[in-house]
């Protein structure tokens, strides 16, 4: 199914041109003859129809952006089978994602504020994915879609795990980019690992945005994987001079080399790249919130201690 405009899936979604290109399927614009809006519409790639690997990574998608509702998360709309071909389909999100965005500006990075803000959001929308018992696994700023009116939307899900009433995943079975590896799943020292390997990915995401690079770069995957594994993490204001410490040691923290030093939940990174960039009201006397100060600094001090 690689060029199919103007194909009617299910007898609803009239396929109009293919925006995404990907491992498992292609996503299309279409309009939604019920509603009479445009959509995204993702469908398994004609040479996966008989793969239940790839069978299952859109059906789980599927389920989860039909149980997750949140505005940081792409929107359901309808899911099904096209021919032997399943499908979900979803809210278009006319921003396009945070990579190709990002790829627009002149440094490849956001001001600070509007980086804590999208990340915020991004944060927000990976906490009602772990609620309902799944971890991503595959977070990176091409699966951040954004709606081109501030609104950040975590999408992708089709490498996501379910973390069961153990809320662990299995280790041999995550998966994810070299890029954006958690070094516990590459190490592989255990058998179950934690949903925190998003929060490691959120960290890695965040440097990227306030900076324009990412921490770690390298030729290849094996490459990239020893540096997560056993290379200190530098520090975002090594790249981006001016950033202040709190920052620093917030983004650092999410990528502690241990999962068990990382921010607990991305709802708690979210809440200290907040602190870090709040400015207390100097009109009322007030000085920035000491917790919040020393949870920076000691996040910027466990660098030294890997
Ligand atoms: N709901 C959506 N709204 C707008 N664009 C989307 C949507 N879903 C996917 N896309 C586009 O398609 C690309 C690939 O989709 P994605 O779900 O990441 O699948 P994969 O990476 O497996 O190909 C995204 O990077 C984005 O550009
Ligand atoms: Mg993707």
């Amino acid at each position: 199914m690689d060029r199919r405009n103007n194909i009617v899936v299910d007898g609803r979604f009239v396929l109009h041109s293919r925006i995404g290109h990907g491992a498992i399927g292609d996503v299309y614009r279409a309009r939604d003859r019920d509603s009479a809006r445009w959509v995204a519409v993702k469908v398994l790639r004609a040479v996966h129809e008989r793969n239940p690997k790839y069978q299952r990574m859109i059906l789980t998608e599927a389920e989860i952006l039909e149980r997750v509702e949140h505005r940081n998360v792409v929107g359901f709309v309808g899911r099904g089978v096209h021919g032997r071909l399943p499908y979900v389909a979803m809210e278009l999100l006319g921003g396009g994602s945070l990579h190709e965005a990002l790829q627009r500006l002149p440094r490849r990075r956001l001001d600070v504020l509007g980086a804590v803000a999208l990340l915020a959001m991004t944060c927000h929308g990976v906490q009602a994915v772990h609620d309902a018992g799944f971890a991503h696994c595959d977070l990176k700023a091409r699966n951040v879609l954004l709606d081109g009116r501030g609104r950040a939307a975590v999408g992708d899900f089709g490498l996501a795990m379910r973390t069961g009433p153990t809320g662990f995943l299995a280790t041999a079975l995550v998966g994810g980019t070299a890029d954006y590896m958690a070094p516990e799943v590459i190490g592989r020292a255990t058998d179950i690992v934690a949903a925190t390997v998003d929060v490691y990915a959120l960290g890695i995401l965040a440097f990227a945005m306030l900076t324009g690079r990412r921490p770690f770069t390298g030729n290849c995957a094996e490459d990239l994987f020893s540096q997560h594994v056993g290379r200190p993490v530098p520090l975002a204001s090594s790249v981006r001079r001016g950033l202040c410490a709190q920052l620093d040691g917030a983004v650092a923290s999410a990528m502690n080399k241990d999962p068990d030093r990382r921010p607990a939940s991305p709802r708690a990174f979210a809440d200290a790249l907040s602190f870090a960039i709040a400015t207390p009201p100097r009109d009322l006397g007030m000085r920035v919130d000491a917790v919040a100060r020393d949870r920076g600094k000691r996040a910027a001090e466990d660098l030294d201690s890997p």
